[in-house]
């Protein structure tokens, strides 16, 4: 007996394939109201997904697949704390760290509440007083000078974020109170590159990662370690470190001192933690006001989600009409493209709050689902990618829809650009639905007098098909508050369509396997080392345990490898 879920997701392809039912044109020519019935706001910031093939009947599929999968029920029991990361045994309670330390909200980890609002107040608090401390040069480095940098060592959630946030919030500024570098790539070039040209006397350096033992970044906190100890001494290590971090005891171990170390709960999942005291280093870049703001918008966003009735409530509807891309019509890519070159690196920390959030293939139950989940996200900003690949959201043979990411006002005084900018992003989100017809070209090509040869050789590549999907969000201004409210807007969406898809958004079990290889693997590495044997037998699933030996193709390249380096 097929359950009311998979009627839902049957009944919504069955839609999809109606004659018409991909196309978007006829439904604006059918409703003169379109854009506005397809569009939803809260304050400045607007969701136009008008332009998609969603029809009222669609629309309602939607909302019966939302009903099906109970997902009032999932909203009211996220934000009650309830363990909704089912395989963790954890709340996912990113809200509590934005609310107001007194909003009521609570936390489960492994059976038990705690006061997640209150914890998070309490540690805000602090970083807010550090953060002082650090500006007014109360705290200094070993050698009594000022901290003019702050270079943060995470990876992951444990940078993408903050990353995201800080350059949001200060590319281009010349009224910051710090500059932050960010380093999370183990590729020695990395370090190189984010230690260029910095004074360690000037430098506080943070160590952001929620369990303090990914490979990557505690390589890299060593590495800046010994850089901090070897220009000003072992001792100076405590004065210039800070941490990040739930592994309280970890941190203690490397040498931050307690006053240096901030510390959140694991009902934070790492890619929803820039709210946390993960993100200290946009604090100190930005300025704590504009930290607060940014909490503020995403507390705002979080009430909406959460008071909002669904046809109202943007994350939902932005959620849905994924879905319906999806997996009514198939779609296995979205891109995002913010025509804001402050927002340059959102897509790669969508990338990781929506594919490692979605990115499952089995259901809460343990069974395989029957539907499609995470779509590939990709994306630059605007206008660049009109210059790299957007000729394949055109004219390709797969449909990409398309997320449009505009602010009205700029914070810049060349107003001609931004108008550039906005004409570009609307110009583009008309074309992918509009297209050009063959007629039309053939027409215009004999219009400026090419060959009738000329035209039937070239008239067919330069048909762009239209009928490609986009939303559009826009909003008055990106500052600390919008920029909040558009992250968290993508927070809630993703954790819809995981209900949607009855799937954990809140673990990634995925990532473990590659890491437990890479642990047999490096020793094989090392100079010296015995090479490992290669297993004849053919390759079945690896059983994650690091052994010597290896597929004959990986083996091969790990003596190929030590061969380069002249270590056969
Ligand atoms: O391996 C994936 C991951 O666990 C991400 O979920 C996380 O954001 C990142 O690694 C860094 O983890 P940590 O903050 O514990 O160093």
């Amino acid at each position: 007996m097929i359950d009311r879920r998979s009627a839902a997701f049957v009944r919504l392809r069955q839609l999809a394939d109606r004659p018409g039912g991909r196309r978007i044109t006829p439904l604006f020519a059918a409703d003169p109201h379109r854009a506005a019935r397809f569009s939803v706001a809260l304050d400045d910031l607007t969701l136009d997904f008008s332009k998609s093939s969603l029809d009222d009947a669609a629309l309602d599929a939607l909302f019966g697949l939302a009903d099906a999968a109970g997902l009032d029920d999932f909203r009211r029991r996220m934000f009650a704390g309830a363990m909704v990361n089912t395989t963790e045994r954890r709340a996912a309670m990113h809200m509590a760290l934005r609310a107001p330390g007194d909003a009521g909200l609570r936390a489960e980890l492994g059976g038990v509440s705690e006061d997640a609002g209150h914890l998070a107040a309490v540690e805000r608090a602090r970083m807010r007083d550090f953060v002082a401390a650090v500006h007014a040069g109360d705290k200094t480095g070993a050698t009594g000078a000022r901290f003019t940098h702050v270079l943060s060592i995470g990876i992951g959630g444990s940078d993408l974020g903050p990353l995201v946030a800080t350059e949001a919030l200060t590319l281009g500024r010349v009224d910051t109170p710090m500059e932050a570098r960010f380093l999370s790539n183990v590729d020695g070039h990395a370090f190189l590159h984010a230690t260029h040209g910095l004074d360690p006397a000037r430098t506080l350096v943070l160590i952001a990662s929620k369990t303090f033992t990914t490979l990557e970044t505690m390589t890299n906190a060593q590495a800046a370690r010994a850089w901090v100890a070897g220009a000003l001494g072992e001792a100076a290590v405590p004065l210039h470190f800070g941490a990040l971090s739930t592994n309280l005891p970890a941190v203690a171990a490397f040498g931050v001192t307690p006053d240096h170390t901030f510390g959140f709960r694991d009902w934070v999942g790492g890619r929803y933690s820039l709210w946390s005291p993960v993100g200290l280093s946009i604090a100190l870049a930005a300025g704590w006001d504009k930290f607060q703001a940014m909490l503020d918008g995403a507390w705002a966003m979080d009430r909406h989600f959460r008071d909002t009735p669904l046809r109202q409530n943007l994350p939902v509807l932005l959620a849905l009409v994924g879905i319906w891309h999806t997996n009514a019509l198939g779609c296995a890519n979205q891109c995002v493209l913010a025509y804001d070159d402050r927002l340059r690196r959102l897509p790669a920390h969508l990338q990781q709050v929506e594919m490692e959030s979605n990115g499952k293939r089995v259901t809460l139950a343990g069974v395989p689902t029957e539907w499609d989940t995470c779509p590939v996200l990709f994306g630059e900003p605007g206008t660049n990618a009109q210059h790299s690949f957007i000729q394949m959201v055109h004219q390709g043979t797969r449909v990409i829809p398309v997320d449009f990411i505009l602010a009205a006002n700029p914070d810049h005084d060349r107003p001609e650009a931004h108008r550039v900018l906005a004409a570009n992003a609307f110009a583009q989100a008309e074309a992918l639905m509009v297209g050009k017809s063959e007629a039309s070209i053939r027409a215009e090509m004999a219009a400026k007098g090419a060959s009738q040869s000329d035209i039937d050789a070239i008239a067919p590549h330069r048909v762009a098909p239209g009928e490609r999907p986009s939303n559009t969000i826009l909003f008055k201004r990106l500052d600390a508050f919008s920029l909040g409210r558009l992250i968290a807007l993508y927070e809630h969406k993703v954790a819809v369509q995981g209900c949607l898809w009855d799937i954990d958004s809140f673990d990634q079990w995925g990532v473990e396997l590659g890491k437990a290889l890479a642990g047999g693997i490096l020793p094989q590495l090392t100079p010296g080392a015995a090479a490992g044997s290669h297993d004849r037998s053919p390759r079945g699933s690896h059983d994650g345990s690091p052994r010597g030996s290896h597929d004959a193709s990986t083996h091969g390249l790990i003596a190929r490898f030590r061969a380069l380096r002249g270590e056969s």
